[in-house]
């Protein structure tokens, strides 16, 4: 039996049968790494094998015509914790495979062992299988979250085939496993995490997922530039991708679905850390704007949509005279190319001297806002702050902001209202092309702005 050796790239999956120095598929240098696949030894391999080919994603064999198939409306079952039922589209559907990224010490195997241990209480058994921490590591953190006696079982255990097996076995009604990059099969004889381990992993545990209708999380480790390490392909295996945020000096994480085949993408959860474990937030608006400062200059705030959900955040703007030749620029929540193009328009349009200013922005509690209706709210932020004007009191903002610095609509404008409404705000700048069909809440004023000039005029007095 002679092992056959390939070089597989550890950031896209191509293979290779010699070492080289660069990737011909993807470009990246020195990501080739040897590679054993060994045949399928007797033993513990072979009863994998014979196991992997008996999985497979439906239970009956063969095409089936597309009328006789049942809508089974699959009941989603839920974790137990609202905002992480949020992420996931309305709770668990059975036999879908989720993966969870995030830095170390986030939350994962927190947030995890608290579903884990409600879900056992309220379906049925669950089955932990860590690679990370001992059993009587587990039972400590869940001790400190309160957890009770459940039909809850841990396994140390990094052999995917022994985990196959128990959960073959066992047949729980959730799996977890933290994490993925742990996990290696006996079939190769590569370290675990490396790209061929991780993907034979991800695949394997699919196969088990949808074969026995097992829900299955699966815990992945990110690089340091914030991607799940590992394959690409691992995020295109599962069912569900959701990520982490939130920076380790906050204590409130972000849960977001990246990817979701059974519900809306960017929705979010979020959660405080607390000395017993992550609890929801149910009103995330009212956690990111408790420290506001009232009545400074470089402060505004914006109406968002993330996912399906409205939520009022802090654009913070810093203008200072810069003391060299050339000005900083610096972005935090926000892109930094968007940021850039803003102060363009700024400049060009609404005539504002901003060279040889630097401009800090920020979003205030660690998050991160991508659409672009944050547009005038930065605006708003960089403006208010270089006048030295704080912004009307009471006032939010949305709207996206063209090159021609016209203000443009934002989609979802009456639940972003609501939003503004509940929190107590009782004027809302409102491009002028979502002004159709929106109706005002009680007590909240719109205020419709066709450009960037107009918008500053009525956001601050100079
Ligand atoms: P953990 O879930 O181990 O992170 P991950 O699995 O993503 O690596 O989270 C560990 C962090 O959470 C650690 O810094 C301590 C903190 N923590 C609390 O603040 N309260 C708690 O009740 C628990 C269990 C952890
Ligand atoms: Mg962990």
């Amino acid at each position: 039996m002679k092992a056959k050796t390939v070089y597989s790239c550890q950031e896209c999956g191509a293979q290779s049968q010699k070492w080289l120095g660069r990737c011909p598929e993807c470009g990246a240098w020195n990501s080739l790494v040897e590679e054993r696949a060994v045949p399928v030894a007797a033993g513990a391999g072979a009863a994998s094998a014979a196991a992997g080919a008996r999985y497979s994603l439906a239970a009956a064999a063969g095409p089936q015509l597309y009328e006789n198939i049942d809508t089974v409306v699959s009941a989603r079952l839920t974790t137990g914790i609202e905002e992480f039922d949020r992420v996931l589209g309305g709770g668990v559907v059975p036999g879908s495979l989720v993966l969870i990224g995030g830095e170390p010490g986030i939350g994962k195997s927190t947030l995890l062992l608290q579903a884990a241990a409600h879900f056992a209480h309220t379906t049925g058994t669950v089955l932990y299988c860590s690679g990370e921490e001992s059993e009587h590591q587990i039972k400590s953190r869940g001790q400190r979250l309160g957890v009770e006696r459940a039909p809850l079982y841990l396994l140390a255990e990094t052999c995917l085939e022994r985990i196959l097996e128990e959960i073959a076995r066992l047949r729980p009604a959730l799996v977890i496993v933290d994490s993925v990059q742990t996990v290696f099969s006996l079939k190769f004889q590569s370290a675990p995490g490396s790209i061929g381990q991780v993907r034979e992993a991800a695949t394997q545990l699919l196969f088990a997922a949808k074969g026995q209708n097992i829900p299955t999380f699966l815990v992945g480790h990110v690089t340091k530039d914030g991607n799940l390490a590992g394959p690409k392909v691992l995020e295109h295996i599962v069912d569900t991708v959701l990520y982490f945020e939130g920076e380790k000096h906050h204590s409130h994480r972000v849960v977001r679905a990246v990817k979701n085949r059974f519900g809306a993408v960017s929705e979010l959860g979020v959660f405080e850390m607390t000395g017993k474990g992550l609890k929801g937030v149910p009103n995330p608006s009212a956690l990111f704007l408790a420290e506001r400062p009232q009545n400074v200059a470089g402060s505004a705030v914006l109406c968002c949509i993330e996912g399906s959900r409205p939520l009022l955040v802090e654009v913070q703007a810093l203008v200072s005279t810069s003391s060299y030749g050339n000005a900083k620029r610096m972005a935090s929540g926000i892109d930094q190319n968007r940021l850039s193009l803003l102060l363009a328009v700024l400049e060009k349009r609404a005539g504002l001297n901003l060279i040889g200013e630097d401009v800090f922005i920020n979003v205030a509690g660690g998050m991160t806002v991508d659409e672009p209706a944050a547009d005038l709210a930065i605006v708003a932020a960089v403006a208010s702050s270089l006048r030295n004007r704080p912004i009307r009191h009471g006032t939010a903002v949305f709207g996206e902001v063209g090159l021609a610095g016209e203000v443009r609509s934002a989609p979802q404008a009456a639940l972003r209202l609501r939003e503004a409404a509940q929190m107590g705000f009782s004027r809302v700048i409102v491009p002028d092309g979502n002004t159709a069909g929106d109706e005002a809440p009680p007590g909240c004023e719109l205020v419709t702005v066709r450009n960037v000039g107009e918008a500053l005029d009525q956001l601050m007095d100079w």
